[in-house]
């Protein structure tokens, strides 16, 4: 007999979680590791602060990466959150759509003065990724970078909301020692939970 029924919403729940993580301090709470598919077929996965913009999980990067264009190009990416002090894991499965470029434009501004170089030295003079001469050549050449006046978001500075529609809880912090795992399926108009074996 299977124990399918329909749940909370597990977005809250991850939420909650995280809140609870950044109140006890764990470092990885606001982030997430992203994976997508790459030109020649292959996994390629990286860590990426996990932002909430009105409601909705995003994340910011650049365009000049090319895993700007694998999330343009691939109908999911798979999330990955570890909450190593909350002994928690979600494992989600998101479309991506984009952020209106003024949501990213407005908080680019808050950033510290490095990474607003970095974007723009992505844009004027090397995509992120690409290679350099040595990093004598990246510090001279983010520190040649003009910015301009008065301060605006590169064009290439954008961002990608995450859309889960299948969502994997695993919760190791059992007192029984046996590990709690919840699937969660977006079936259209509800989630629907079913409790599978860790
Ligand atoms: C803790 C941490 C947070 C990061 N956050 C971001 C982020 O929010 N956006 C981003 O583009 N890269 C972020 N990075 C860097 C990426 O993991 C990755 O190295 C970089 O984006 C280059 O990826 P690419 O080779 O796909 O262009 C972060 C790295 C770490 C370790």
């Amino acid at each position: 007999m299977h124990d399918t029924r329909r749940h909370s919403d597990p977005l809250e729940r991850l939420r909650a979680d995280r809140a609870r993580a950044f109140e006890v301090g764990d470092p990885c709470a606001g982030l997430c590791t992203v994976a997508s598919v790459d030109a020649a077929g292959h996994p390629a996965a990286r860590t990426l602060v996990l932002r909430e913009l009105e409601g909705r999980f995003a994340v910011f990067t650049n365009r000049t990466s090319p895993k700007w264009t694998q999330f343009e190009r691939s109908a999911t990416v798979a999330v990955v959150v570890w909450l190593p002090m909350l002994n928690l894991q979600y494992r989600l499965q998101c479309t991506t759509h984009p952020v209106p470029d003024a949501l990213v434009h407005a908080s680019w501004l808050l950033r510290p003065d490095v990474p607003k170089r970095l974007d723009w030295f992505y844009t004027t003079a090397a995509s992120q990724g690409t290679v350099i001469a040595d990093r004598r050549a990246l510090l001279d050449g983010l520190a040649g970078v003009s910015l301009p006046e008065p301060l605006t978001a590169p064009p290439t500075a954008a961002g990608r909301y995450l859309e889960p529609h299948s969502i994997d809880r695993l919760d190791l912090a059992q007192p029984d020692g046996v590990h709690d795992r919840r699937h969660f399926e977006w079936r259209g108009n509800d989630w629907v939970e079913t409790v599978r074996v860790p």
